[in-house]
């Protein structure tokens, strides 16, 4: 059996780089239709729409800052009026930046969890009067992509593991909230995945080589690692899935 989306309409963002391109790309050629959204980078975004579009894709590029609920406001009324809903929300947009107790400052602390839980909330908040205004014929379903620092904590980044752990427990709140409506929600918790976020880090010196050894698998993830992954919780065959905090990391954190 196949895992086919075709009739689903899906906003992902921070759909234009890294993990939230490979999703798109993956859901895209499941049949869905996607809805992308990025906060400024216009290249990325214009690459992406070239590549679905050669492929006949239906998509649309919708540029806005999630933490801005007025652009996000805007961002679903134009999903609206093209689609006349909407089935499946990937919230996948996110920063992770240094955040050292007694070295950060009140504005980096609120910068991170500003883009990471507020956004998410503020995204979920539009999406789900749009998923809930019609009778579903998909199923409905929502996808944080979390992280491993949201389960065990992550050092000198605590804003970060901070908003990550918090998207966990709004998501586990949801999938018992939004049951009721024939809603699953769940989460997806990335390890270490070679994106532009992670890049510096990973060029770092002997830092490949350490953190590859903690790694059962002995290698990076792929943003395909996790895009096959919300691949299939949003696929029909994972209808009975909600609440679930799915990680991919190589068995790094258990
Ligand atoms: N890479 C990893 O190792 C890893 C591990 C665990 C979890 N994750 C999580 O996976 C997700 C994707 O990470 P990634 O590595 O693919 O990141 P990335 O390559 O840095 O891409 C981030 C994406 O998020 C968008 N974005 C950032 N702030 C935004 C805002 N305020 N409003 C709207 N869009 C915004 C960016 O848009 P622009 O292009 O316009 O800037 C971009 O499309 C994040 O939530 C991250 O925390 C990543």
């Amino acid at each position: 059996m196949i895992l086919d989306l075709t009739g689903v309409r899906a906003l992902v963002t921070g759909g234009t780089r890294g993990i939230g391109k490979a999703i798109t790309q993956m859901l895209a050629a499941g049949g869905a239709r996607v809805a992308i959204n990025y906060k400024s980078k216009s290249g990325p975004a214009d690459d992406l729409s070239r590549i679905l579009g050669e492929r006949h894709f239906e998509h649309m590029m919708l540029r806005a800052d999630v933490t801005q609920e007025r652009a996000v406001g805007t961002m679903l009324k134009r999903i609206s009026e093209s689609w006349k809903g909407l089935d499946l929300l990937v919230l996948n947009h996110g920063i992770w930046e240094e955040g050292i107790l007694g070295q950060m400052n009140l504005a980096d602390w609120r910068d991170t969890i500003n883009t990471n839980l507020t956004g998410a909330f503020i995204v979920a908040n539009e999406c789900v009067r749009l998923m809930l205004e019609e009778e579903a014929t998909v199923p409905k379903r929502i996808v944080f992509i979390a992280s491993s620092a949201g389960i065990r904590g992550e050092a000198e980044h605590i804003h970060y593991a901070a908003s990550k752990g918090g998207m966990i427990a709004m998501m586990k709140s949801l999938a018992v909230e939004l049951a009721p409506h024939g809603f699953t929600v769940n989460a997806v918790a990335p390890g270490w995945i070679e994106t532009d976020m992670t890049t510096e880090h990973l060029a770092k010196d002997g830092m490949r080589e350490t953190i590859t050894g903690r790694i059962p698998l002995r290698r990076i993830g792929t943003p395909e690692d996790v895009a096959s992954a919300v691949l299939f919780l949003a696929s029909r065959q994972a209808g009975f899935i909600n609440g679930h905090v799915l990680r991919v990391n190589g068995g790094e954190t258990l």
